[in-house]
């Protein structure tokens, strides 16, 4: 249900890639286009008509009454990668995890300029379908600093100083740094090995819920992103291949857990 429901949500979103309307910006560089609202609704009709007791906690649309207490719990970013979906750069992507009592079981990017669709599930392994065919992912094996890339995602929600003491230290420790404007796809490419970590300051979850898992079940390293009101409120994070990871989360400045299963919100 949820693969289906990303990839047709995805394919909605990418109908108006190149011509989507934007709206007064939520913040500065906070954008949103109408395109954000309809997808978020169209993903939320579809979960309440199909399970109508569950949570739902949306990017544009905030939290349900029962955030706090439901079994199980659906964490939606419409697009993500909102500013690249604006200007006609092809780097963005529906993102759907579910927490059953709290803790990651499901997660599912799609990624409609490529037709990727990502997808894991608690103790079940990550997968890509892409070009007809399921692949499972691992995340890299690289295991100097000095081979490793590694995408700092950045926003206003944290002073600036701090992300060029982030930036600075991962480009001291030999690492090139990267910002591609898309933190769920920023941890799908951890996830496939294509770059060792995605770090950031401050994320919210509708940005990371699935990423995290994908990651984690890719067989990387994940923090403890939930603790601590991380689901309304955000949190840092780190994510990384595993063995880069204890060097990479010591220069990110943010501490690892040691098993997905330990990340409770
Ligand atoms: C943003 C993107 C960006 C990340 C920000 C997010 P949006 O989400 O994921 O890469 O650095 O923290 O807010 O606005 O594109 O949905
Ligand atoms: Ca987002």
């Amino acid at each position: 249900f949820c693969r289906r429901l990303a990839a047709d949500a995805g394919r909605l979103a990418h109908s108006a890639f190149g011509s989507a309307a934007l709206l007064p910006a939520k913040g500065r560089h906070d954008e949103v286009t109408a395109m954000d609202r309809e997808v978020e609704r169209f993903v939320r009709e579809a979960i309440t008509r199909a399970f109508p007791g569950d949570a739902v906690l949306g990017e544009e649309d905030g939290a349900s009454a029962d955030v706090a207490s439901a079994e199980f719990l659906w964490i939606i970013d419409p697009i993500d990668g909102t500013a690249n979906y604006a200007r006609g750069i092809a780097h963005y992507c529906v993102s759907i995890g579910v927490l059953h009592n709290q803790v990651p079981a499901i997660g599912v990017l799609h990624d409609p300029s490529h037709d990727r669709l990502y997808w894991a599930a608690r103790g079940q392994g990550a997968w890509l379908d892409e070009n007809g065919a399921t692949r499972r992912l691992a995340v890299s094996p690289i295991a100097s600093l000095d081979g490793a890339t590694v995408e700092c995602g950045w926003s206003l929600r944290r002073p600036q100083a701090d992300y060029i003491a982030l930036f600075d230290r991962m480009l001291g420790a030999g690492c090139a740094v990267r910002r591609a404007g898309s933190g769920a796809l920023g941890l799908a490419d951890v996830a496939a090995g294509r770059t060792e970590a995605y770090a950031e300051l401050h994320i919210n979850s509708w940005d990371c819920a699935a990423g995290l898992l994908l990651v984690a079940e890719a067989g990387g390293r994940i923090n403890d992103f939930f603790a601590g009101g991380g689901l309304l409120q955000g949190n840092p994070i780190v994510a990384t291949n595993a063995a880069l990871a204890e060097p990479l989360a010591a220069l990110a400045g943010i501490p690892l857990l040691s098993t997905p299963q330990e990340m409770k919100r």
